[in-house]
């Protein structure tokens, strides 16, 4: 699968450095242009590219990870969402004040970035954990629950088996509006750190 990241910081690296072992490709984007991920491109390895947000979206999947207060323009640098699938690592985070959550009762976040990317697949998945949690990508790492939601049965699917090719456990919640409320911060499931012990027994 073709991954393609708006976004090239710590959670666009992480996910990378877990499914680059597995012959998967992965294209990174900022917004300040490809040609300052060449260093980060480089120690990625083989199968990692830089690109502009267009070329991210234009990838199998798209992954967006970048801070909830940059996610507007984010997605306003892609004109058309339609039929692609966008999975929303994002947390709604005020940086200047985190512990602050704001109203959590009307739309969860990716309804918000549905709402924002017009016609995208959008699955939540990535969010509730952080990515020290899962810094280890070695094929012995322990297996990991990540939880997506999604209101796209298709774009789940997809995604739940190329988590579960690359060594983690993946948890439909179903939709957006009620497993994206579980897993979004401030739901019961973020933050949850659960492994299994042993990868074959279930
Ligand atoms: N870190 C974690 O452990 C973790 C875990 C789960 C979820 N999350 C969530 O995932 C998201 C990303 O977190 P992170 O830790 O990876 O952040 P990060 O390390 O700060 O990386 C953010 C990236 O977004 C890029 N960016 C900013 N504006 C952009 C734009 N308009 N278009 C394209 N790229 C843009 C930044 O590069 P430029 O500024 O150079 O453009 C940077 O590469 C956040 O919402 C966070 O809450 C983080």
């Amino acid at each position: 699968m073709k991954f393609g990241f708006i976004g090239a910081g710590v959670v666009a690296q992480t996910i990378a450095r877990h499914v680059l072992p597995y012959g998967h490709e992965v294209l990174l984007s900022n917004s300040r242009g490809p040609d300052t991920l060449g260093d980060i491109v480089s120690k990625l390895g083989r199968g990692a590219s830089a690109g502009t947000p267009q070329q991210a979206a234009d990838q199998d999947v798209v992954v967006l990870s970048v801070a909830w207060a940059r996610v507007p323009e984010a997605l306003a640098s892609v004109p058309d969402w339609s039929g692609r699938i966008l999975i929303d690592a994002t947390n709604r985070i005020n940086p200047d004040n985190p512990s602050d959550l704001g109203d959590l009762t009307g739309p969860t976040s990716s309804e918000i970035v549905a709402d924002q990317a017009a016609g995208a697949r959008v699955v939540k998945a990535f969010n509730t954990i952080p990515m020290q949690w899962i810094d280890d990508a070695s094929r012995e790492k322990p297996r990991t629950v990540l939880f997506i939601s999604g209101d796209d049965g298709r774009a789940k699917k997809a995604l739940g088996a190329v988590l579960e090719e690359v060594g983690f456990a993946a948890v439909d919640l179903g939709t957006l509006a009620i497993g994206g409320r579980q897993q979004q911060v401030g739901g019961p499931l973020a933050g949850l750190n659960l492994t299994l012990k042993d990868r074959f027994v279930l």
